[in-house]
């Protein structure tokens, strides 16, 4: 059967880099036989009525087959599931993987590998101030340098590697409100690490990044691609992240630990799949696509 896909993106980013994933996926679609069309989420409204939910929208949301679900709308995310539709990745895991708290939560209680991890206690005044005992125990837990991270962060942005108190406060007046954790610096993995995309029950391709500027390993901050061929372990222990936060597919990012293991440093819903075509000669699209008409026509 031919499919008919609708593929929402974030409408208020002006990075290409969305857009740019959305055609990927809808241009594979298309190759595919689908009919598709792209949406912001901000030009389709959820509304609630006590016997009713609804979309206003004036793009075609009738006879949609999948919704390949770009954007980290949560709410409209689960809005349209509710509404019955079916969303590649659902709701659930799109919103527990933009929270890299929530993340590892579900990763230590599977018991996989992660970087010991303290989370900060929410405050409503003074974050600075109400945080002194758990800055404490953070500093005592894993000494200087460690890692501060917000809770929603991507590129490596709201990553910050603090050596000293003063860095601490620096990377507290940035983060204000937000939820955040400190985390165990795997000093092993210092500006590396291995990116592995997985669809499904496969890992379809794999890059190793490296900066020679940078802790971190991000493109954005520096990072320099390079192809990766990975082992059995990396690639089940990919597969095993993504299938814990109940990914259809996602992008995991592995640290080098100390004793040649793989940490996982965080599992990406939306990856970014043009780093990897560009690196590895894989289009991604192509497999997200032919899992997606897999699945549906199940
Ligand atoms: N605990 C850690 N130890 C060592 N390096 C880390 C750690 N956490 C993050 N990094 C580095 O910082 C980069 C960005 O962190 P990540 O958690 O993936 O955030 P983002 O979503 O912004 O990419 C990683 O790719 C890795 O290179
Ligand atoms: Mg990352």
């Amino acid at each position: 059967m031919s499919l008919n896909g609708l593929i929402i993106y974030n409408g208020s980013l002006y990075s290409d880099k969305f857009i740019d994933y959305a055609n990927m996926l809808k241009e594979s679609a298309i190759k595919k036989g689908h009919t598709i069309h792209l949406v912001k989420n901000n030009e389709i409204h959820s509304l609630l009525k006590t016997n009713e939910l609804a979309l206003l929208s004036q793009s075609p949301l009738k006879s949609i087959d999948y919704i390949i679900f770009t954007d980290k709308d949560i709410y409209l995310a689960h809005h349209l599931e509710a509404m019955g539709y079916r969303l590649f990745n659902s709701a659930y895991a799109t919103e527990v993987s933009d929270d890299k708290i929530k993340s590892y939560q579900i990763l230590a209680k599977k018991k996989l590998p992660i970087p010991k991890t303290l989370i900060a206690p929410k405050n409503f005044i003074n974050p600075f101030e109400n945080n002194t005992k758990f800055l404490n125990h953070a500093i005592k837990s894993f000494n200087f340098p460690f890692v501060i991270k917000e809770a929603f962060g991507s590129f490596g942005e709201q990553v910050y590697l603090v050596h000293n108190k003063s860095d601490v406060e620096n990377a507290l007046d940035k983060i204000g409100y937000r939820p955040f954790m400190c985390q165990e610096f795997i000093t092993s993995s210092y500006g590396r690490d291995i990116r592995l995309q997985v669809v499904g029950d496969d890992v379809i391709t794999t890059m190793k990044r490296s900066s020679e500027v940078d802790f971190r390993a991000n493109i954005t901050s520096g990072g320099k691609m390079d192809t990766y061929l990975p082992s059995e372990a990396e690639k089940s222990l990919a597969i095993t992240a993504t299938k814990a936060l109940g990914l259809d597919f996602a992008g995991v990012d592995l640290l080098f630990g100390k004793n040649s293991e793989r940490v996982i440093c965080e599992v990406n819903s939306n990856a970014h799949i043009r780093n990897l075509l560009d690196c590895t000669g894989v289009n991604v699209a192509d497999s997200i696509i032919e899992y997606i008409d897999r699945e549906v026509n199940k």
